[in-house]
């Protein structure tokens, strides 16, 4: 079936079609600097009432949910679509359950995809059972397009010196891979099933793009992808294929202000960098190059290396990378 032209709001676009068939349609190879999506979950989404005891009074119908029999080679599609689409270096976020997350996993190592973090998301008031523990997490997919520089903003929320009452590091507790966000509550407003909370969708988008980055959602749902990604200064390119999800929120989407979140996000405190603009000593290079060598070889990846050493050498990022590349 013919999908028809974007809805187009300044440098973002919405389209309503099958993403597959929509990304073919409307995005180039390697164009996509960060995907992060929520799709269908093979679980009756569009029965999540049973699962959950809550007021689905304002909930958007026309949930498009996939069969579990056709799970497999949907996910496939769509992952291998995601692949070509991200530019090398661009990262892709999907946000699983258990029930197929197999599969999930299956598509993502058959794509031209490298894992970087499998993260959990823990959220309270699972949902209740007797027999059984509590089902209270999913999974969060963090996979990259290799063969270009993957956007990791080390210090986007927290500073590598900043430090809880207890003096644990704040960067260092913001970037452990088991995330405690709640999910949010709108009663009284218009919702997809199963929204994402915006905290969560921030905190990706914050480490993983820039601002002015194209951001992509190829299940846009009642799109709080989108309103992440605008508010904070992103482009932004989504797909849904139900009309009627698509009719019901597109409007309030096309509103979103784009930067309207930036202000309010929490600044990081960044440490001094006491040796700026100082010139190295031959004992200095040697001793980088050496720390460097051993950080690796302890299976350290290359970012996190050179933030050990912004802090052991006193000195920003740019100088310490600059130096390695010396010969
Ligand atoms: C889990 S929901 C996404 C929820 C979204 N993250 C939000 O915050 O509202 C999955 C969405 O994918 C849509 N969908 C199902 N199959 C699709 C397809 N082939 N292409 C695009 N969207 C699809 C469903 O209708 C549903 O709205």
């Amino acid at each position: 079936m013919a999908i028809a032209d974007p809805v187009r709001c300044g440098e973002s676009f919405f389209v309503n079609g099958d993403c597959v068939e929509g990304a073919r349609r409307f995005l180039g190879d390697g164009t996509v600097d960060l995907i992060v999506t929520d799709p269908p979950y093979g679980i009756d989404g569009d029965r999540l009432d049973r699962h959950y005891n809550r007021d689905e009074s304002h909930v958007v119908d026309g949930y498009v949910e996939i069969a579990a029999a056709e799970y497999a080679a949907f996910t496939r599609a769509w992952v291998a679509e995601a692949a070509r689409v991200l530019r090398p270096g661009g990262a892709l976020f999907v946000v699983s359950g258990y029930t197929h997350l197999y599969e999930v996993l299956g598509a993502l190592r058959a794509a031209p995809l490298v894992e970087v973090n499998h993260i959990v998301w823990k959220y309270p008031f699972g949902v209740w059972t007797m027999r059984k523990f509590v089902s209270s997490h999913y999974h969060v997919l963090y996979w990259a397009r290799p063969g270009g520089a993957r956007t990791f903003n080390l210090e986007a929320r927290y500073g590598l010196a900043e430090q809880n009452e207890d003096g644990g590091s704040l960067n260092y507790l913001d970037r452990e891979d088991v995330w405690t966000i709640g999910r949010e509550y709108k009663p009284g407003r218009a919702k997809n099933r199963n929204e994402l909370p915006r905290p969560l969708l921030e905190k990706v988008i914050q480490y993983a793009s820039n601002e002015g980055d194209l951001v992509c959602d190829l299940f846009l749902g009642g799109g709080s992808t989108a309103r992440a990604a605008i508010g904070l200064g992103r482009r932004f390119a989504g797909f849904e294929v139900s009309d009627a999800i698509f009719r019901a929120r597109v409007p309030e989407l096309a509103a979103i202000v784009p930067r309207e979140r930036l202000a309010a996000l929490r600044r990081p405190v960044l440490a001094p960098v006491p040796n700026r603009g100082r010139a190295w000593s031959p004992s200095e290079d040697a001793a980088l190059r050496e720390t460097y060598a051993l950080l690796r070889n302890d299976g350290l990846g290359k970012g996190e290396a050179v933030a050990r050493l912004c802090a052991e050498f006193g000195r920003g990022r740019f100088a310490i990378e600059k130096r390695l590349k010396r010969a």
